[in-house]
């Protein structure tokens, strides 16, 4: 008890460090990044300052300078020249992401994780994470699940080391990780989004990816916001379906579902800051309505909360300042 106990003697700035109990290292660090097969110059996305599309060939450059930074991890987002109803160019031998895995495969080889987004929402025409009986305006659960197997098939194919499926749609990993299994593809891991909800956050995304949609929205898919128990369950399926690594996502509004996620099953756990976090903290800053230093806390309280991989468009700056810092 105080006078006795003073919790202030442990935060002088010698010692601070010594009883610090989160750390965050480059090795936490996940970049997303988008490629466009329909542009030939880098385009700048609005809602999302400092952040681009890449045109095929930037891709790898982009892909090479996240190596050089020690940046263990890409995910892929792809933009197809073409979309149509089913979605067919996400799974193509020459489409979008295909060739960006091959071409950033060749230049960066081992030294580098490529992750793939694999969802439809890119590459329909409505702009939903599946199949849709126009009729009804009702996103089809079961007839997605071979496209998305035989999407996730592709991107292995093409190189990828990890499918992400990100359409929370009911039994995909169990789809995806047969089409694998069948295919030889044993050790390839799936990073489910495995809680993901039907968040405001992603919106500067859809700007990015070109994903938004023509009618509804995601609440048929994505989780409702306001549950918590839903969350272990979701998780529950994924890892019984043979996840490796779940996801939750949004990060910031959700540190609660990562922790207990992260405390439940002791899964490899991984947070996606999405788009939204990134411009409202990165807007704040460009605006000097916050300080910088809110980026680095911001990242530290997703992995106090539990996670041990953090998807942030803050990776490639963040990295600069840790290798900094060393
Ligand atoms: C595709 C997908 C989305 C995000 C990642 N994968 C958008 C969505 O579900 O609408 C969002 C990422 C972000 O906001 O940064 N299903």
């Amino acid at each position: 008890m105080f006078p006795i106990t003073r919790l202030r003697r442990l935060r002088a700035q010698k010692i601070r460090k010594m009883v610090r109990e989160t750390d965050l290292s480059v090795n936490d660090l996940i970049a997303p990044l988008f490629v466009d097969e329909n542009i030939t110059e880098t385009m700048p996305i609005s809602s999302m300052p400092g952040i681009q599309r890449e045109t095929p060939k930037s891709i790898v450059d982009e892909a090479k300078a996240l190596v050089d930074l020690e940046i263990p991890a890409i995910v892929l987002f792809g933009i197809p020249a073409q979309k149509n109803e089913m979605g067919s160019h996400a799974w193509g031998d020459d489409d979008v992401i295909q060739n960006a895995v091959r071409d950033i495969k060749n230049e960066v080889g081992s030294d580098m994780v490529i992750i793939t987004d694999l969802c439809l929402c890119e590459y329909t025409t409505h702009g939903h994470c599946g199949m849709v009986d126009y009729k009804t305006g009702e996103v089809l659960n079961d007839p997605t699940l071979p496209l998305l197997a035989q999407t996730a098939l592709s991107h292995v194919n093409a190189g990828a080391d990890i499918v992400a499926p990100s359409g929370m749609m009911d039994g995909m990993i169990k789809a995806i990780r047969e089409a694998l299994d069948q295919n030889s593809f044993f050790n390839t891991p799936i990073m489910s989004y495995a809680a993901k909800y039907s968040s405001s956050f992603y919106g500067p995304f859809r700007e990015a990816a070109d994903s938004g949609y023509q009618f509804g929205d995601r609440s048929t898919y994505q989780m409702d916001p306001a549950n918590s128990n839903e969350a272990l369950r979701e998780v529950e399926q994924d890892v019984l379906e043979g996840a490796d690594i779940v996801m939750v996502k949004p990060a910031l509004p959700y540190l609660d579902i990562i922790y207990r996620v992260k405390h439940e099953f002791g899964m490899p756990t991984a947070a996606y800051n999405v788009s939204g976090e990134y411009s409202m903290i990165k807007g704040a800053v460009e605006q000097g309505w916050l300080n910088e230093s809110a980026i680095m806390e911001s990242l530290i309280s997703i992995k106090r909360a539990g996670a041990d991989m953090i998807l942030t468009y803050f990776a490639k700056e963040v990295a600069r300042d840790l290798n900094d810092s060393t």
